[in-house]
């Protein structure tokens, strides 16, 4: 039977990590996972998700199975970081998922399950797990233009007239903030207008919701998510904890759908079903960690003043890289990089470019030239700007 089996493609995210591994230059400098890293190259472990743990070990007596949907305090603290302090509980339908991807996995299957013929439509670009999973899935996709070569922002009049050809009961796949490859971003009235078309279209959002608290905030972020769930009736939403909490390898997420609340319980059923045939249940690490940060008003203020920290050390690298180009380059052109929000910024270089990085400067980051600003610091920035100008971008 296993003789059966074709080779699969290797994912080009995590390609990089190998290959970085196996480079012995000692001043390469990895641009590529979307993981965060402090000064120093390290992903730390938050003081407050230390601290939980402490409290954890401490007060947990067992260890067996929880919730089939992860612990109802898990999904409504999370429903209440995303979508404000009292969110309408009426509407919500809410699972725990291991990590942001098995949420967007769920998403995924729980449309197939209820429109088997929908098309789900993803930015170009998009990061090259959803439409590998789309594609592993056998669902029908499109992609509607997003990102400008030109001014490395969002390619609005495209977008908005790609996405005019959605049906109703298509799903419009959204990145709520820190759009992960590009870092170029809807503006809030601009995430007006596309859910005045979502109501024109019928057609249904699914926001991908990964990096929350890494661009303008933790509020501000979710703001574009807010708007649409004020204003559409259908909503999917898929989260993650790995970045904001920095606890990547516990896999803590959630999926949640918003309805008419007359769908709500068949909505949790199905998700609920969905978590019984993938894994039974989702795992519970994570998601008690997060609880118990969320509901602790002392280890809530620590934790998003570390997260501010990380947001802010991200934004001054930016600063800093856009300064270094503009003094080197003698031209604005790279003041998008200031402009961007989140971890990455897309550099609009030429595979070839991205490859003589790679080669002559031992700087690595994903072929599309999507750099990971937290792989910086102020030392290796100014190394990096150099390079940039060096291989012609
Ligand atoms: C990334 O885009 O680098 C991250 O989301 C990590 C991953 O799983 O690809």
């Amino acid at each position: 039977m296993l003789n059966a089996l074709k080779p699969q493609p290797a994912d080009k995210i995590l390609q990089l990590i190998g290959q970085f591994r196996a480079d012995p230059r000692n001043d390469k400098i990895d641009l590529g996972v979307g993981v965060y890293k402090d000064a120093t190259g390290l992903t730390p472990v938050m003081r407050a998700v230390k601290a939980a743990e402490y409290r954890l070990w401490q007060s947990q007596m067992t260890k067996s199975y929880t919730g089939l949907a992860g612990e109802p305090e898990f999904n409504s603290a999370m429903a209440a970081m995303i979508l404000g302090p009292s969110p309408d509980n009426g509407r919500i339908a809410s699972v725990a998922t291991p990590g942001g991807t098995g949420a967007i996995r769920q998403a995924f299957e729980l449309i197939r399950m209820a429109a088997p013929d929908a098309t789900v439509w993803v930015s170009d670009p998009t990061w090259p797990n959803h439409t590998s999973i789309l594609n592993y899935l056998g669902m029908k996709q499109r992609t509607y233009r997003y990102f400008d070569t030109e001014s490395r922002g969002v390619d609005f009049a495209g977008l908005i007239s790609d996405l005019a050809g959605a049906k109703a009961g298509d799903v419009v796949l959204l990145h709520g903030c820190c759009h992960n490859p590009t870092g170029a971003n809807l503006t809030l009235p601009e995430w007006d207008e596309v859910a005045a078309l979502l109501e024109k279209t019928g057609a249904i959002p699914l926001i991908d919701l990964a990096y929350q608290g890494f661009g303008d905030g933790l509020e501000e972020d979710a703001g574009g998510t807010r708007l649409i769930v004020a204003r559409l009736p259908e909503v999917l939403i898929a989260a993650s904890c790995s970045k904001n909490f920095g606890i990547y390898r516990e896999r803590t997420g959630v999926l949640m759908t918003l309805s008419d609340p007359s769908l709500r319980e068949v909505s949790q059923a199905n998700l609920a079903f969905l978590n019984r045939q993938n894994y039974s249940f989702p795992p519970d690490h994570g998601a008690r960690v997060v609880t118990t940060i969320l509901m602790d008003e002392a280890l809530k203020a620590d934790w998003k003043a570390e997260l501010e920290a990380i947001r802010n050390g991200m934004l001054s690298l930016r600063a800093q890289l856009a300064q270094e180009l503009r003094n080197l380059s003698g031209s604005d052109r790279f003041g998008f990089i200031a402009q961007h929000r989140g971890m990455f910024s897309r550099l609009g270089a030429t595979p070839e470019q991205v490859e003589r990085l790679r080669a002559e400067h031992g700087i690595y980051m994903v072929g599309d030239s999507r750099l990971n600003i937290a792989g910086l610091n102020v030392k290796t920035v100014p190394i990096l700007a150099r390079a940039i100008l060096a291989v012609g971008i």
